[in-house]
């Protein structure tokens, strides 16, 4: 019998990603540090970040309905901590990175990121404390030396993950060789269809 012991109501998961979020807020770029973003939908392509009431970030993407999710890899850890203990209303944010421009004129983008996805809002929700946003993904950015064979590479990523229970930041390891042979097929059969240009796409989930 395995011993379990009770928490009580925790949101927990393992791993999260910590990403950051870019927003524009009173004609200034800001980065927000989040581990409580993920993907809402495949069709449209849409990300959530829970975003507390008092963030400076929130108020920037209420007010241009723009943001960007930057996905920084490990070697950013220094600045990701940063950009997680300052709050833009104390400290000026725009000039921690090197900014590239993309399809939205409110979703600032982090060069050093191996991955960008500029984002329209498309839905909030007041939870309490956190607000839930929901952006659609209109366009995505990944650093050329991160992909293999066309396709985003996560080890390339090499992306700061976050265990949310004991507060640390993780690294992910090499890809674990257990996946069946069929969802392999699927996923390479999916990527071939991608990289072909194919409209519709069946995502895996
Ligand atoms: C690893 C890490 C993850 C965080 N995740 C979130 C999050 O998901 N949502 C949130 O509202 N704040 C989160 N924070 C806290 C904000 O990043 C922090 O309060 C930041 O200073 C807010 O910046 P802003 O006021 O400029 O938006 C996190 C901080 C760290 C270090």
């Amino acid at each position: 019998m395995i011993k379990k012991s009770r928490l009580g109501p925790e949101a927990l998961l393992f791993p999260t990603p910590s990403v950051l979020v870019g927003t524009m807020v009173e004609g200034r770029a800001n980065f927000m540090t989040a581990a409580w973003c993920g993907i809402a939908s495949s069709k449209p392509p849409a990300i959530s970040v829970a975003v507390r009431g008092e963030r400076h970030t929130l108020k920037g993407i209420l007010a241009n309905g723009e943001f960007s999710i930057n996905v920084p890899s490990v070697a950013m850890v220094a600045e990701v901590d940063f950009c997680g203990i300052y709050s833009g209303r104390k400290v000026d944010k725009s000039t921690v990175f090197e900014l590239f421009s993309g399809d939205l004129a409110y979703a600032p983008l982090v060069s050093a990121c191996p991955l960008n996805l500029e984002c329209r809002l498309r839905h909030t929700l007041d939870l309490g404390g956190h607000t839930l946003v929901v952006g659609e993904v209109i366009q995505t950015h990944i650093t050329e030396d991160c992909m293999t064979d066309g396709r985003p590479d996560a080890v390339k990523i090499d992306p700061l993950v976050y265990s949310p229970g004991s507060g640390n930041y993780q690294r992910l390891e090499k890809s674990s060789p257990k996946r069946s042979p069929s969802a392999k097929r699927k996923t390479r059969v999916r990527n071939e269809r991608l990289q072909a240009g194919a409209g519709s796409v069946r995502s895996p989930t």
